[in-house]
């Protein structure tokens, strides 16, 4: 079926305020430790989020990075619930993502993905990253890193 969602940014204290509800979205689409997610959230440059919001409010896909790199914005994190997958949610939200940034005066966009995350790699060549380079740290998985200049 179908969702009917929209599209809002959330800029920085936004997120800040929003954290238990980022971090308990995050727990669904990628497990991991998101414990004190407001800490790890805080003194970011530029922190910024799309969020995708189902009939009812509910959160049901994210994306959100932050300037690391002077101009550039790094698309640190995102995902779609799992019910809502397949219906062109990420690639959405990649595509607001992108012209907020270029509308903010960023150069460019950086992300990774881990390597075997196919899904994610063809979502980050078809919004037109390429890829950047490789991070292969010894006992931490493997990421494919991707740039794309705006
Ligand atoms: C990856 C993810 C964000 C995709 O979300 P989605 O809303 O289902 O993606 P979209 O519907 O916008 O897909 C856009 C395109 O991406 C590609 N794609 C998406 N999911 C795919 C999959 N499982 N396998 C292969 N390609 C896929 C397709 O090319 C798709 O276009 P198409 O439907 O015309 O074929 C979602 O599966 C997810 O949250 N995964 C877990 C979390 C994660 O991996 N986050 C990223 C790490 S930071």
């Amino acid at each position: 079926m179908m969702r009917v969602y929209q599209i809002e940014h959330w800029d920085g204290p936004r997120c800040l305020a929003q954290a238990e509800v980022l971090a308990a979205f995050l727990e669904v689409v990628l497990p991991d430790d998101w414990s004190n997610f407001a800490e790890k959230l805080s003194g970011r440059r530029s922190l910024s989020a799309h969020v995708a919001l189902d009939g009812q409010g509910r959160l049901i896909g994210l994306k959100l990075g932050y300037e690391r790199n002077r101009g550039v914005f790094n698309s640190w994190m995102g995902g779609v619930a799992p019910e809502a997958r397949g219906q062109g949610i990420a690639g959405a939200l990649m595509d607001a993502q992108h012209a907020w940034a270029k509308e903010a005066g960023f150069r460019g966009l950086e992300t990774a993905t881990r390597q075997p995350n196919r899904a994610m790699a063809i979502l980050n060549l078809k919004a037109g990253y390429l890829i950047s380079g490789m991070d292969a740290t010894a006992g931490e998985p493997t990421k494919i890193l991707y740039y794309k200049s705006l």
